[in-house]
């Protein structure tokens, strides 16, 4: 049911504008001019308004303005006489949604009606997919250790200071860089994200710093590098530990000196970008080492933040699951589905090795391989990576309830064997079983393999 809300100061139209949609099952409210309206809408907060063009005391249009304060979630359709259609038309372009015209006809106000709805619907969807967004980068969890790395985060996040974040793979890095984003004076602008280790590293500079027509092969036309990009915004570089010399000597120009030029060019471009950098290695081992610039560590590092492994705060575990089980089931538009306590408790025994990552998958594994209402412990024991390690796969293999779950199943167990014969050498492995090695990174993806010591 939606509500509407109808303005007009001929008691006429008001009473056949009512009778239709209270006849259609909508909640109605009428006004007879522009002071009433905007008081009634603050109270009804109407889906849709229909409103009278002229009318006395307050026009059409300026009752349309203040509505965007009264009830800004109403979509307002005009109704306009003869002599007013220019103005009906003037007020679309000032944010009303369509106009009708007098004398009205039934079939073309349930139209444009109906049409308003569907938007209506639209727009609210539109907007729960912005919470989904933004559910999907929230940071859970309540543990000692997660609540010192928010502390932090909030702490500097309103500061230009460049970050350094570690800790292991999967553990939440990104969204660690990602609320500092999100908390700080550049919310507005762009956060721009450099995969350094899945950049080749003859290209890297130029995915960086941008490069002129002709500057290299394959160079055909002019490219702003992702610093330029990320100009008054955010600047992510992750996996940093992995990024060639020659890219980290240019990337501590750019640091020192606030400018950079593009490959073959000669003009020196000015920027201003926040750095935040992410790494699963040990870049201190990296320098000693010498696979790292000690100088740019200390250019990056201004304030470290490490993420502990989830297995450093298990307390976490609890909600982690509920926050994925529901964001899934919110995906698939299904009702969520509990996990047992005994499922819980037997979850936080494990240990995740992939961190969250591999939690997040093993729910999502849980929840559409099992079936009965609740997860039990059972098919914690049967469908995780322990599971699968068991002394008797084929008794497993048989409980799984249709084939699809036991092809995947059987699939995930044969790479996972399989990588650990190899010492999880990926290319050797693929080459081993005959599989396209970018296959094979596929399917550790979709099966959220990691190594296990
Ligand atoms: N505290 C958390 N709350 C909710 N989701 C989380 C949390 N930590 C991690 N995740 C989820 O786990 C997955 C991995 O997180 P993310 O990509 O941030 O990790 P990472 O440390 O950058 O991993 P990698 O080292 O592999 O790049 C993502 O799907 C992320 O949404
Ligand atoms: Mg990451």
């Amino acid at each position: 049911m939606a509500r509407v809300l109808i303005v007009d100061d001929e008691k006429g139209i008001r009473d056949a504008l009512a009778q239709v949609f209270e006849y259609e099952g909508q909640e109605v409210r009428v006004a007879e001019d522009g002071p009433d309206a905007l008081l009634l809408a603050n109270a009804f907060q109407p889906d849709l308004v229909f409103l009278d063009v002229k009318m006395p005391a307050m026009d059409g249009l300026e009752v349309l303005a203040r509505l965007e304060y009264e009830s800004p979630q109403s979509l307002v359709i005009m109704i306009s006489g003869h002599g007013t259609i220019d103005t009906a038309l003037e007020a679309t372009r000032k944010g009303a949604y369509d106009f009708l015209q007098k004398p009205l006809d039934t079939d073309r106000l349930l139209v444009t009606f109906r049409r308003a709805l569907e938007l209506k619907g639209l727009t609210e969807s539109m907007e729960e997919l912005r919470s989904q967004v933004e559910s999907r980068y929230e940071i859970v969890g309540d543990s000692p250790p997660l609540r010192r790395v928010l502390e932090r985060i909030e702490k500097v996040a309103a500061t230009d200071a460049r970050i350094l974040i570690s800790g292991d793979n999967g553990t939440g890095k990104e969204l660690v860089a990602r609320a500092i984003h999100r908390l700080s004076s550049r919310s507005d602008a762009v956060f721009i994200e450099v995969n350094c280790a899945a950049i080749p590293s003859e290209l890297i500079e130029s995915e960086l710093f941008g490069h002129l027509r002709g500057s290299f092969t394959g160079a055909f036309s002019d490219r702003a590098g992702k610093f330029e990009q990320a100009n008054g915004g955010t600047l992510f570089l992750d996996e940093i530990g992995d990024m060639s010399s020659d890219a980290q000597a240019k990337v501590l120009r750019v640091l020192e000196q606030g400018v950079l030029t593009r490959i073959g060019g000669s003009e020196p471009i000015e920027v201003d970008v926040r750095v935040l950098s992410a790494t699963n290695k040990d870049l201190e081992q990296e320098i000693e080492d010498g696979g790292f610039r000690e100088d740019l560590f200390y250019r990056l590092n201004v304030v470290p933040i490490r993420v502990p492994s989830l297995s450093e705060r298990r307390e976490d575990i609890p909600m982690l699951v509920t926050h994925f089980s529901t964001e899934m089931s919110t995906r698939e538009g299904s009702a969520p589905r509990v996990f047992s306590d005994a499922a819980i408790e037997r979850l936080k025994t494990l240990t995740w090795p992939g961190n969250v990552r591999e939690l997040r998958n093993t729910v999502e594994r849980l929840l559409i391989l099992s079936d009965g209402s609740e997860i039990t412990s059972d098919d914690v024991d049967s469908l995780t990576i322990s599971g699968a390690r068991s002394a008797n796969p084929g008794r497993e293999l048989l409980a799984l309830s249709n084939f699809s779950a036991f092809k995947e199943e059987a699939e995930r167990a044969y790479i996972l064997g399989k990588l650990r014969a190899n010492d999880w050498n990926v290319a050797e492995t693929a080459r081993r079983i005959e599989m396209p090695r970018s296959n094979l990174y596929k399917k550790i993806e979709k099966y959220g393999l990691v190594r296990e010591d």
